[in-house]
């Protein structure tokens, strides 16, 4: 974002301390400073209220202190907060009861940690303890956490500057339906090709050590890059052919964003590890590793190790089943099919109307939209899209661009946000397209 603080979010002192004091990772920070998060909305130092479109860091799926998540907290910290990590309290078995019932297949096994980039660890460690291999394939546009493993199959952004990734890593082209290269006679994206080309390129660079394929079921920080119906089935069956265990990453589409419970579940693919974080805890740091029993007593038997300081903590534990037990009972997974046919729908008008914008995409409450400086070309507006994440925030609303040169929003608000709310948002883009187009 290129604007600067202003008003009592300018104050001098807080950010010549921030300046100071603070590692700076991940770009610029936003020109403002929170001061309280209630709902789908949370204030700055100016009491402006600010509606949040990004979910926090798309987490906060029940919005910002909710409640009874917030009744849970209370009730841990001041009783079972944090233990030894060899002991086990009820919520974490409660919670790895409740997984198993509602996860697709057979992922009846949980390991509980904290953040998403921890759960791909531990998927990718037991899929090569498991296979006795350590080649892994993930997707060109792909983020999958920051930490070692997951950070070597992560393409979608910055890889440059840390030294090698983990030996074995591969990349397949992510499944772009608005730009890819792959496309069929009659102008259509052929992502059969493009799929089977990927493969036919792995096979030639592999040791014969293939081990696991990681694979977010909607690209989410890649630019929002929805599979095509029947991609992810023939990406399992390649998988199979070739005695791959497939780990399904729904950090950011698991739990209901998407229209179902798991984005997978569209897919009609159950795969052998699924990871679940940020909307396991709706803005609190959990994560889960699922995978089924076949797969977890071979690895228990070969001496598995993922430990952790915070495995198999009380207190996230309980957070998650109660998050788990809100979406469930407020059906909050159709909630966010309903809301996101109203919310891309108005994306789709301003389309319309704004020759800037060349594709809306997703589904559920996780939409896509893609500006371009030339519908043509489909060439990225990355300078026109900080310019219209500026005048939203200046209008009252928080979004997000993705990184890696495009100029795509990633639009997803709290599956509570009210239908007001997203007519809200939708008004405050058009305005925000307008004046950055000025
Ligand atoms: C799909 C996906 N997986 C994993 C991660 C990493 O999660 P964390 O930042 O909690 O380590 C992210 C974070 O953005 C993500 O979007």
């Amino acid at each position: 974002m290129t604007a600067k603080p202003a008003g009592a979010n300018a104050d001098p002192q807080f950010w010549a301390r921030a300046k100071a004091h603070l590692v700076r990772y991940g770009g610029a920070f936003a020109p403002l400073i929170a001061e309280s998060a209630h709902g789908n909305w949370f204030t700055d130092a100016d009491g402006r209220r600010i509606l949040d479109f990004t979910s926090g860091q798309m987490s906060s799926i029940l919005g910002h202190s909710h409640p009874e998540i917030v009744a849970v907290a209370r009730r841990y910290i001041g009783e079972l907060d944090h233990l030894y990590s060899t002991v086990l309290s009820r919520p974490v078995v409660d919670l790895a009861t409740l997984l198993a019932e509602i996860a697709p297949g057979k992922l009846d096994r949980a390991l509980f940690i904290s953040t998403g980039g921890e759960s791909n660890e531990a998927a990718l460690r037991m899929a090569k303890l498991v296979t006795g291999r350590h080649e892994i394939v993930a997707m060109s546009r792909s983020w999958h956490g920051v930490t070692g493993g997951a950070a070597s199959n992560t393409y979608s952004s910055s890889r440059t500057g840390y030294g090698p990734a983990q030996p074995g890593a591969f990349v397949l082209p992510a499944p772009d339906t608005y730009r890819s290269r792959f496309v069929d006679d009659r102008g259509a994206y052929d992502w059969k090709s493009e799929l089977d080309f990927g493969f036919e390129l792995i096979d030639r660079q592999s040791t014969g050590a293939l081990a696991a394929c990681i694979v977010e079921p909607i690209l989410s920080s890649g630019g929002v890059l929805e599979p095509p119906d029947g991609y992810i089935a023939a990406l399992a069956e390649h998988c199979r052919r070739r005695d791959m265990q497939l780990i399904f990453d729904e950090a950011q589409t698991g739990l209901g964003r998407t229209g179902h419970l798991f984005a997978c579940e569209r897919d009609g693919v159950a795969p052998q590890y699924l990871t679940l974080s940020k909307t396991l805890g709706a803005g609190l740091p959990l994560a889960a590793m699922l995978t089924t029993p076949d797969i977890e007593d071979v690895a228990a038997e070969r001496g598995f190790l993922f430990y952790t300081t915070h495995a198999s903590d009380p207190l996230p534990a309980a957070v998650g089943l109660k998050v788990i037990e809100v979406i469930l009972r407020e059906r909050l997974a159709e909630r966010a099919a309903a809301l996101g046919t109203r919310l891309k729908g108005g994306l789709q008008a301003l389309q319309q109307r704004y020759d800037c914008i060349g594709d809306v995409r997703g589904r559920g409450l996780l939409l896509g939209l893609d500006l371009v400086k030339d519908r043509r070309t489909k060439a990225p507006d990355p300078e026109l899209a900080q310019r219209v994440a500026a005048e939203c925030l200046q209008r009252g609303m928080m979004t997000s661009v993705v990184r890696g040169g495009f100029g795509i929003f990633r639009i997803a608000p709290p599956l509570t946000v009210e239908p007001a709310e997203i007519d809200l948002g939708l008004e405050i883009f058009d305005k925000s397209l307008a004046a950055a187009l000025r």
